[in-house]
């Protein structure tokens, strides 16, 4: 059965191109973005690998280890990392699981045989560090992934973990955020946020972000 967003995402060992890994020990206590590919020296697939190398210092900074995944073997991930490294311009500093006997591929439902016959397809798996699933997504072969989106959900996810808010539509870190609303009390209200907050309708209260 597909995951589900809560779920304990399942463990695993399988090779990869910086050797062999057990999910949850290379994971320890980081949160992990976890995300698929159709196959290698496949175009789309080559500047996604690039992007997520240039933005490493972003999942750096939010305790976010990123880690791909495509259906090809590790002799294969390693040449190709060669041709995204000299086409990108730049090193790809993560690791790509080879997945040739579809073992991860399967646990976590990532081919998708009525769009792409026995290859992954763009999957995207956000996990946090008690190994809980907070996001997935899947997006067609042909269209290359907004890693600046995939930063924001973290941001988000992070912040509403922490505060008693939650993030309205195009929010991005440092905007305006929604109060929860199971929070009435008006003293707690006050405690929680003491920058203020207005109340458009009472169900839809805004505040500055709490952590700003
Ligand atoms: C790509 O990564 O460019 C790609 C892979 C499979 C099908 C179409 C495009």
């Amino acid at each position: 059965m597909a995951l589900r967003l809560g779920d304990t995402v399942p463990n695993f060992t399988q090779a990869s191109s910086e050797g062999e890994i057990n999910f949850y020990d290379w994971a320890g206590d980081s949160w992990v973005v976890l995300f698929s590919h159709p196959a290698d020296f496949t175009p789309v697939c080559t500047t996604e690998l690039g992007a997520v190398a240039k933005l490493k210092p972003e999942f750096d900074k939010r305790n976010v280890k990123v880690i791909a995944l495509s259906v090809d073997d590790v002799e294969s991930h390693k040449g190709w990392i060669g041709d995204i490294n000299e086409t990108q311009n730049t090193t790809v500093n993560y690791p790509i699981l080879a997945d040739p006997d579809k073992k991860v591929s399967d646990l976590y439902d990532m081919i998708h045989p009525n769009s792409l016959n026995n290859l992954t397809v763009r999957s995207v798996f956000i996990i946090d560090d008690q190994k809980k699933l907070r996001l997935t997504f899947t997006y067609p072969a042909s269209t290359g992934r907004n890693f600046d989106e995939i930063l924001r959900v973290i941001d988000s996810l992070q912040l509403t973990d922490n505060y008693s808010v939650a993030t309205p539509a195009n929010w991005t870190d440092g905007g305006d955020c929604v109060i929860v609303p199971t929070l009435k009390d008006p003293e707690v209200l006050k405690e929680k946020f003491p920058k203020g907050y207005e109340v458009v309708k009472p169900y839809l209260r805004m505040t500055p972000q709490p952590n700003k």
